[in-house]
Order: structure tokens, then C-alpha cells, then sequence
């Protein structure tokens, strides 16, 4: 029964909260009258005993006294006998758990917050750094038109925002106080809800105690929300392993974040990247298993329940792993301006621009434009040579004799990023302006949260 009922191996993650919980609902049995304010001092101090024992490592943690609260209790009971007795007035563990576990999600959510934040700075410095060099952007992986590397770098900001936002809506909605809920029904002692949910942080107390001590809906939120951010960080992670190949040398990861083959001398393998990509398993498999745990549990608290905290402090240990060294991979990877330029022009992706170019300059239809540009893309790869480097004469023998000089313009893939100058379009100024947008953005968030 111990083996399989004890929560005190994972769950004594939770003993700041529950320490600092127990502190504000004795200040508050106090406050109401409920218990006397002798006994709510030596409650008082012996928690700040528990608390530094805690800290400092000496605490001794018992698989025989089940879990948490029952270890801070009894602990706090050999320290200052019988008044530790009174702490668990018109509280229950029920009550306890939901309040010391949102708390700790909550703290959790500011940390990813952070991690995120220092990710997009890096990604931010790569991408203005890079703000007008050439690659070719892709659709299924093919060479599809050119684009700038801060624009590519970029899409990645907007995706690791979007987590910040989902994270902080999570913060939003879990930010109501379970504790006074007592086991389910509320209790018949004249607490006082509002303080302990003020003390404690949270915006109000929760309005139905059968909910609140049954409701694990702040930790599926905050799991489905990191189980996408893991997600990007995986698409992201994927990059950097194909950038990374011999095949395509767009960037060379720092020694730090690639590990040599013990037979291959010649190899530099993106461990990091590989491993950032596979913790999105297991994130997104503890998102599906508490989904699992909490389908079908009637109203109330179940010991179901006691198997949300692994899954949430694995998957938070994960991501921010994963984030952390991500963000160090992205700072520290140097890109080959030089060989992303040669593999944008490699797959002609200027033959857009060139249809375009008829399209615009001598009124062709598009579909005719699309065939012309076709076989002069047939006639590059023959003579093995860029679009802009076909004679105009051969241009003009497909094209006809009306093409102008001017046709080069379009077939350089300088000009065709710098001419998609559309929002959200990938010139060099576009990004420029994402860029700057993005750290206004940054900062006043920052400043907001301080
Ligand atoms: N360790 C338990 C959990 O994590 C605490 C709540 C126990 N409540 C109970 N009625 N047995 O869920």
C-alpha cells in the first residue's frame, strides 16, 4: 500500500508552496479568530524552521508519512508539539494540494516565460545580423523562391510569441485560490477566503469547492500550451540538424552543441538539436496522460489526481531544458552567408520573378509565362549555370525579342527578396522592422512583469 500510495518521492517538489500556503491560511486562522495567536506564532515559527530545513538540505523526507503536507505537518509537530495540531483546522489535503500545486505552475509559467524570452533575444540578434542574406526558402523541402535568413529566423519569434501568450492566458485563468474549499464542501469556521487567496497571490478565491478541488485544468493548460511550444522547438531543432549536414553547411553549430563520432573523425553530430526534437515526446505524451487520468472521475477529489505532478514536472523540466539550450545553439551557431547565397541560386528560384517579369513588364499571360520560363529553366540546368547567367539572346530565343536587358534585374536573387516589400514579406527592411517591433515588444513586457 505505501509503495503505491506515497506521493512524498515527487511531490516534496511542492514543499516551498506548501510551506508558504500553510504559513498564510495559519495567518489567517488567526486573523478570524479561529484559533488563538499564541498557537498561530508557534505555527508561525516552527514553519520557518520547515522551511529553512527545506532549503538547506536537512530536511528528512518520510515515505511512511505519504506526502508532502503530511511530512511539513508532522515535522512541524516535533518542533513545536501540540499547536501544529490546529494548522489543519478548516483546510483539507484536498484543498491543500490544488492550492500548493497551482502555485507551483504558476511559478513554472514565469520560469518558461523567461527561458522563451532569452530564446527569441537570441533568435532576434541571428536574424538582424542576417537580415538581407540570400537562402532559399522552402515548401516539401524543395528550393522554392529566395528569401532572407533574418525573415526564416523570424517565423520562429512569431511562434515562440504565440507560446508566451498561450502561457500567460494559462496564468490567467489558473490564478483562483482552491484553499478554504476544505475536503470538498467548504467548512462551517468563519475563514477567510479573500486573505488567504490575497496572501497567496491569486486574484480571488475559487467560487465552488467541489470544482476547485477536483479542477486540473491548470495543469492540462499548461501542459497543452508547452506541448506546442515543444513542438516548435522540435520544427526548429529540425532545421538546425538539416542546416547543420554536409549537404547543405548553412550554419556550423558551435563545438560545444555537436558531438564527434567515436569512430568517425570527421563527423560533428547536433546531439543538442536531436535531443531538443525528441523531448517533444514525452511533453506531448504527459499532455495525453493526464487527459487520460482526469477523463471519466466524478465529482470530487479522486487519488487519481495525485498522478498529475510527474507528468507537469517532467514536462516543465523538459522544456525548459530544451529551451535553454536551444537558445544557446542559436546564439552561438555561426551561418555561411556564403554558402546559403550559392544554394538560393542553385535551385533557381528566381524563375517566379522572371514569369512575374513577363507577366508585368510585356503583358504575357501568367500560364505562358510559366511554360517560357520553364524551358529556360530546362536550358540553365543543361548547361549547368544560373538564370542570370543564360544569354540575353537565349533568353530572347524563348521569350521573345521584346526582353529587355532589364529582365536581369528579376533574376537576381537580391532583387527578388528586396521587391517583396509586402507586410509581412521577407525584404531586408520588412524584417528590419520585425525585428525592432519585436524587441519594443520584449521590453515592455519585461517591464510589465517586474
Ligand atoms: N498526495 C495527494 C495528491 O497528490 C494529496 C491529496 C490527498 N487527499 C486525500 N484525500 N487522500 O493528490
Amino acid at each position: 500500500m505505501e509503495e503505491i500510495n506515497a506521493s512524498i518521492a515527487f511531490d516534496r517538489r511542492l514543499a516551498r508552496q506548501d510551506v508558504v500556503a500553510s504559513r498564510a491560511h495559519a495567518a489567517m486562522l488567526a486573523a478570524t479568530g479561529i484559533i488563538d495567536n499564541k498557537d498561530a506564532e508557534a505555527i508561525r515559527e516552527g514553519l520557518l524552521t520547515v522551511m529553512s530545513e527545506i532549503e538547506n538540505g536537512t530536511f528528512e523526507f518520510s515515505t511512511a508519512l505519504e506526502d508532502i503536507h503530511m511530512n511539513v505537518e508532522a515535522r512541524l509537530g516535533e518542533l513545536i508539539g501540540e499547536a501544529a495540531g490546529r494548522l489543519h483546522t478548516a483546510r483539507s489535503r484536498n484543498d491543500q494540494v490544488a492550492t500548493d500545486f497551482r502555485m507551483w505552475v504558476r511559478d513554472a509559467i514565469d520560469l518558461q516565460t523567461k527561458a522563451l524570452h532569452d530564446l527569441i533575444e537570441s533568435l532576434l540578434e541571428q536574424a538582424e545580423a542576417g537580415a538581407e542574406w540570400t537562402m532559399p526558402g522552402f515548401t516539401h523541402l524543395q528550393a522554392a523562391q529566395p528569401v532572407t535568413w533574418g525573415h526564416h529566423l523570424m517565423a520562429y519569434v512569431e511562434m515562440l510569441a504565440r507560446d508566451i501568450g498561450r502561457l500567460a492566458d494559462a496564468r490567467r485563468r489558473l490564478n483562483e485560490c482552491p484553499l478554504g474549499a476544505a475536503a470538498l464542501a467548504g467548512t462551517s469556521f468563519p475563514i477567510d477566503r479573500d486573505m488567504t487567496a490575497g496572501a497567496l497571490g491569486f486574484d480571488s478565491p475559487a467560487a465552488n469547492s467541489m470544482d476547485t478541488v477536483s479542477d486540473r485544468d491548470f495543469a492540462l493548460e499548461f501542459l497543452s500550451s508547452v506541448s506546442i511550444c515543444a513542438m516548435h522547438l522540435s520544427r526548429l531543432a529540425e532545421e538546425i540538424v538539416i542546416w547543420a549536414s554536409p549537404g547543405y553547411r548553412f550554419v556550423i553549430l558551435s563545438d560545444r552543441f555537436s558531438t564527434g563520432s567515436s569512430i568517425m573523425p570527421q563527423k560533428r553530430n547536433p546531439d543538442a538539436a536531436e535531443l531538443v526534437r525528441a523531448k517533444t515526446g514525452r511533453i506531448t505524451g504527459a499532455s495525453v496522460a493526464l487527459s487520460m487520468v482526469m477523463k471519466g472521475l466524478p465529482l470530487a477529489y479522486s487519488k487519481d489526481m495525485q498522478e498529475d505532478k510527474e507528468q507537469v514536472f517532467d514536462a516543465a523540466d523538459s522544456l525548459m531544458l530544451a529551451t535553454t539550450a536551444t537558445a544557446a545553439m542559436v546564439s552561438t551557431m555561426k551561418p555561411d552567408r556564403e554558402r546559403m547565397r550559392e544554394m538560393a541560386i542553385r535551385g533557381f528560384p528566381t524563375a517566379t520573378d522572371l514569369a512575374d517579369w513577363l507577366v508585368r513588364e510585356l503583358g504575357v499571360a501568367f500560364r505562358d509565362a510559366h511554360h517560357m520560363t520553364g524551358r529556360l529553366v530546362k536550358q540553365a540546368e543543361d548547361r549547368e549555370c544560373a538564370l542570370d547567367e543564360l544569354a540575353l539572346e537565349d533568353i530572347q530565343a524563348i521569350c521573345g525579342r521584346d526582353v529587355s536587358r532589364d529582365v536581369f534585374s528579376a533574376l537576381s536573387v537580391e532583387e527578388s527578396v528586396a521587391s517583396r516589400r509586402s507586410y509581412g514579406g521577407t525584404a531586408p527592411e520588412r524584417v528590419r522592422e520585425q525585428v525592432l517591433r519585436w524587441r519594443e515588444q520584449m521590453a515592455s513586457t519585461r517591464e510589465r512583469s517586474r
